[in-house]
């Protein structure tokens, strides 16, 4: 299980509002550096299957139509203890519980639009880049 590597995703709230800049900014600034990067859209079906573990929340229906309503960009991180440094990174889910300085503070709007994804676990890291980057072990 590789400890190394984690999976993000910027929200279509923060590429609408003109954040890719600053937050890819901020990622490597914090030490991360980039596998894999691209700009993309999720259809309704891959958001679905990207939030599968969610289904049963009153909140799904919500969070799918958001994450396929504009463009996402995708990216492997790489940093020794990658998912927790991520983690803490980007602050809490809702924003307004977010530790100052993290990437929610800073740039998203509410909890159901908080701007950016990041794996929970290595688990989850290794599934997520798997269904984003098929071809991103190769690079
Ligand atoms: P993410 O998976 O996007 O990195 O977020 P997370 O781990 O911090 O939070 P999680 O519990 O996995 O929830 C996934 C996403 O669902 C939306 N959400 N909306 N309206 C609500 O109460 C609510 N709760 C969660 C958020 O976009 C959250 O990031
Ligand atoms: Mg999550």
């Amino acid at each position: 299980m590789k400890t190394n590597q984690t999976f993000t995703l910027i929200k279509p709230d923060a590429v609408g509002n003109g954040h890719i800049g600053p937050i890819l900014n901020k990622i490597a600034e914090a030490g991360f550096t980039f596998k894999a990067l691209k700009m993309t859209r999720l259809t309704q079906s891959a958001a679905e299957a990207f939030y599968a573990v969610h289904s049963e929340r009153p909140f799904f229906n919500e969070l799918v139509s958001f994450m396929a309503s504009g463009p996402i960009v995708a990216a492997v991180l790489m940093k020794d203890n990658a998912v927790d440094d991520f983690r803490a990174l980007i602050g809490a889910t809702n924003p307004e519980a977010a530790a100052a300085g993290t990437i929610r503070k800073s740039f998203a709007t509410s909890v159901g639009e908080n701007a950016i994804h990041g794996s929970d676990s290595n688990e989850n890291a290794a599934i997520e880049i798997a269904f984003h980057f098929p071809e991103s072990e190769q690079f």
